[in-house]
């Protein structure tokens, strides 16, 4: 290599190490709520350690580690996690609550992405009920209307910002998810805490959502600061061969 030549790698290379250091400096991520200049909103909560874990006090506490870094002389920074496939915004396969539908695999990955995806209602629910058949009732949602998510006074008392689970919250009753199969095209039923079943009625409202495999449950989800209304909803599971739930990323797109 010419004696130019090699000054000038040697400039470029001092140049990016003087470029990469002084960039640490100002690095700040964006952490966003809502994209596209108020189109796009995140509807998944974001995995913390405080999270709410069901029936415990602590939340889901570690679950990420990082047994390669660089730091420590690995080539690249490798992380790792361990939580329960029901953390957070996540989806119930038929295998949750059947065991004849867990052992003949209908796992997460057997999710029709159709109904996971397409024209969607977020829906406000009268704030002193569970949901039940009469409650269902009075939203009057019109046949045809697939994908539903139901906010809840859950999101008011903001339960999934709390670290302590919350027995108290609001869910289906039995008779309301009767009423929902029965009454109802609806094929999506999403819901602002960790279960859409009340906890009065939290395997008998799971059997009758799940009993036909038709309904797909997604739970968790992160239902503030979004105007009620039409949008299409976009909810993608990990394709988690096995498994009987998922964390979910799901975003709903104003129409
Ligand atoms: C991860 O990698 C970055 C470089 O990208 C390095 O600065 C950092 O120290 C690493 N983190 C840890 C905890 O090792
Ligand atoms: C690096 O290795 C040391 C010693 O094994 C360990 O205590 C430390 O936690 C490691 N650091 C990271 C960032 O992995
Ligand atoms: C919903 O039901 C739960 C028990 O399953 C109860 O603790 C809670 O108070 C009820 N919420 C409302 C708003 O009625």
């Amino acid at each position: 290599m010419k004696r130019g030549a090699l000054l000038s790698v040697l400039a470029c290379a001092f140049a990016a190490v003087i470029w990469a250091a002084n960039g640490d400096d100002n690095l700040v991520p964006p952490r966003r709520e809502v994209y596209g200049n108020g189109r796009i909103f995140d509807i998944s909560h974001r995995y913390q350690p405080e999270m709410p874990e069901w029936e415990s006090n602590d939340g889901i506490g570690q679950f990420l580690w990082l047994p390669k870094s660089m730091k420590n002389g690995s080539l690249a920074n490798n992380s790792e996690m361990k939580f329960p496939t029901h953390t957070g915004t996540h989806v119930d396969a038929p295998g949750h609550v059947f065991d004849h539908y867990f052992h003949a695999g209908f796992d997460v990955d057997t999710l029709d992405l159709d109904i996971l995806n397409g024209p969607a209602m977020l829906v406000d629910v009268p704030r002193d009920s569970n949901i039940t058949a009469q409650v269902m009732k009075s939203l009057n949602i019109p046949r045809g209307v697939i994908r539903v998510l139901f906010r809840t006074l859950n999101t008011d008392r903001r339960l999934m910002f709390q670290k302590e689970w919350d027995s108290s919250y609001v869910g289906f009753t039995a008779d309301g998810a009767k009423w929902l199969v029965e009454n109802t095209d609806i094929k999506l039923v999403g819901i602002d805490y960790l279960s859409v079943a009340s906890y009065d009625y939290l395997i008998p409202s799971h059997l009758v959502f799940l009993k036909d495999r038709e309904i797909i449950l997604v739970e968790g989800l992160k239902l503030d600061d979004v105007p009620a209304g039409l949008y299409s909803v976009h909810c993608l599971p990990l394709r988690l061969a096995g498994a009987e739930g998922s964390p979910i990323r799901c975003i709903l797109i104003k129409n």
